[in-house]
């Protein structure tokens, strides 16, 4: 099973991941639509209404990488939109983290370190030009949907009591 989108007039071939894939004890990330479901939720209205937005995205990615007329334009542009809301949300975070003093700030800075280092590997492979583009958006549909599944099932989850003890809700 393939699936394909036409780059400078050619069509691009790229093998599909299997379906259902799943880490033990999370939930399958199909690979079709990244789906919201309760598991998902804090109970932090802002910090969920940020997290919907990322599965937004990463929908917009999968869209794309369904598509046969996306162009490689529209593939660095969604990895900026991924990138810049990133960085926004993980720094909402972060700026609740000071105010709060939560305690396991240093540990959870190390996993959003870790989503900026790699958005911005990829949006230099991009700027570098003759990346291999629908191999490249496939990656990062794949690294998206698995990082904020496990970050926001495991260290996010981790501190919404702490918030919501903050008046955070
Ligand atoms: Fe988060
Ligand atoms: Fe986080």
């Amino acid at each position: 099973m393939f699936k394909a989108y036409h780059r400078n007039g050619r069509l691009a071939f790229i093998p599909a991941l299997p379906v259902g894939r799943r880490r033990a004890g999370f939930p399958a990330i199909l690979m079709n639509k990244f789906v919201w479901t309760k598991e998902y939720e804090l109970g932090v209205g802002v910090i969920d209404d940020q997290h919907k937005h990322f599965f937004d995205i990463v929908n917009k990615i999968y869209g794309l990488l369904e598509d046969k007329n996306t162009k490689d334009d529209d593939v660095r542009k969604v990895v900026i939109e991924l990138m810049d809301y990133a960085y926004f949300h993980l720094a909402t975070e972060e700026k609740y983290f000071a105010q709060f003093a939560y305690s396991d700030i240093a540990n959870h800075m190390k996993y959003h370190t870790d989503f900026r280092i790699k958005s911005s590997e990829y949006l230099e492979r991009i700027n570098a030009g003759g990346a291999d583009m629908p191999a490249l958006l496939l990656e990062v549909d794949d690294f998206a949907k698995n990082w904020l599944s496990h970050h926001i099932l495991v260290a996010d989850k981790a501190y919404a009591p702490f918030f919501q003890a903050h008046g955070l809700n």
